[in-house]
């Protein structure tokens, strides 16, 4: 098979890691990749929202299969564009990706097959947001709609805090002024995975990740500062219940609404007395928890991905490893605000990864034979183990090993399951 995966970030270089291991990988291309990635398959330079272009280029290249990535492509419709030209694609339609795309649109699912989820309310207007929230009190969340690259979600324990998040969304900051405020829920959060084809659901994984850029779970959110699965909150019991109460009725109302899901569910939870309710689905794997969910999984993730795009999902088998995997990010000081890029990274080239120990590209380039710093998030160092401690132990070893002044790690991902 000739394969071409979209994204430029640590999740798409552990989707090509995993998807190279398998012999049906005849030849594989990224676009548009990264300086880590370009080591392992040919980068394309391409406008991966653009979705005649993307199956131009697959066209012309003979590809016979597109992995899609990240969460902007889907919602600007590239697995629509794919369809239409007859070509295989991994990844959800722009009427299916809107259960990641549109807060308000999730919550009208998981009303319509009661799937539990916090209370809510929508509102397009300021001064009726403000009332509502004069009426209801802190604490309260208030999610501005639309994409915001997990930016548009402020937790607001008082009210004051709320109204400021408020006035942020409908001043514009997020592109469009509509708003979901919901109820604040406890417990654990964790992420539960399913490959979606259609009504079958097949669970392939859990994972928590550290979203705070500081240790200890402070400071600002960033995209993800590490995570490892599996998450021990995700008991089989809890697990069936969420594909019982929220999963598999979601997918079914979605076919029922002439939408299905193809693709990868991610499943964002509260679970709190062993009672999961939905925080926010996604409609892509999350970066950096794909990292871990591929160490597990190897090359087998290819026939996963062909068996969901070809509608034989329910034939499927998951074979898993009775382990644990983690993923350290290394981030460039200053993120996820200002940070420099263009700092040399060394100790790289003399790390040979295995089917254990990974270091994962997300935003690196070449130059001058070695490696420079191109991102915020630059490096996720993945490793498995028996256990949760001695994978953690064979990612700080080779963290330790790269030799990157200007870059920084939190030293306790994985904290919170270690005890
Ligand atoms: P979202 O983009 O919807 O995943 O929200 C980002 C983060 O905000 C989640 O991962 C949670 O940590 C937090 N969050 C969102 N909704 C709620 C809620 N109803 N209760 C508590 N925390 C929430
Ligand atoms: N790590 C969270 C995400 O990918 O959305």
């Amino acid at each position: 098979m000739n394969i071409l995966i979209l994204g430029s970030g640590g999740r798409e270089h552990a989707l090509a890691w995993a998807i190279l291991q398998n012999p049906r990988c005849d030849r594989l291309i990224v676009a548009p990749g990264n300086g880590g990635i370009g080591r392992v398959a040919d980068l394309a330079d391409l406008d991966i929202c653009d979705g005649a272009a993307v199956a131009a280029f697959a066209d012309e290249e003979s590809i016979d299969l597109v992995v899609i990535g990240p969460e902007a492509p889907l919602a600007a419709g590239v697995a629509d564009a794919l369809a239409d030209a007859g070509i295989a694609c991994f990844g959800p339609t722009a009427a299916a990706a809107r259960l990641e795309a549109s807060k308000a649109f999730t919550k009208e699912i998981c009303d319509a097959v009661g799937a539990p989820t916090a209370a809510w309310a929508r509102f397009d207007a300021l001064d009726a947001a403000l009332a509502h929230l004069a009426r209801v009190g802190a604490p309260i969340v208030v999610k501005a709609d639309g994409l915001a690259a997990g930016k548009g979600v402020t937790v607001a324990e008082d009210a004051s805090t709320a109204r400021a998040a408020l006035r942020d969304v409908f001043a514009g900051a997020h592109g469009r002024a509509e708003v979901v405020l919901e109820a604040v829920l406890r417990g654990e959060e964790a992420s539960f995975f399913c490959l979606v084809d259609g009504e079958t659901v097949l669970p392939i994984g859990t994972a928590q990740d550290h979203k705070r850029v500081g240790e200890g779970d402070t400071g600002p959110n960033t995209g993800g500062m590490g995570a490892y699965s599996p998450a021990p909150v995700m008991t089989s019991a809890v697990e069936a219940r969420a594909l019982r109460e929220i999963v598999q009725p979601v997918a079914t109302e979605m076919v029922r609404r002439g939408t299905p899901f193809r693709g990868v569910l991610f499943t964002g939870l509260m679970i709190e007395d062993d009672a999961p309710s939905l925080v926010e689905f996604n409609a892509r794997f999350g970066d950096p928890e794909c990292q871990c969910l591929t160490m597990r999984l190897g090359g087998q993730v290819l026939d996963l991905i062909v068996a969901c795009t070809e509608g034989r999902l329910a034939d499927a088998q998951v074979r898993w490893a009775d382990d644990h995997a983690i993923c350290v990010v290394m981030a460039a000081d200053g993120y996820p605000g200002r940070y420099a890029t263009g700092e040399p990274i060394g100790g790289l080239d003399g790390f040979e990864g295995d089917s254990r120990r990974m270091v994962f590209h997300a935003g690196t380039e070449r130059r001058d034979g070695g490696y420079v710093s191109a991102g915020g998030r630059t490096l996720g160092v993945a490793a498995r183990g028996d256990d949760l401690r001695a994978a953690r132990d064979a990612a700080y070893g080779i963290v330790d090993g790269i030799d990157w002044p200007g870059g920084f790690v939190r030293r306790d991902i994985g904290w919170r399951a270690l005890g």
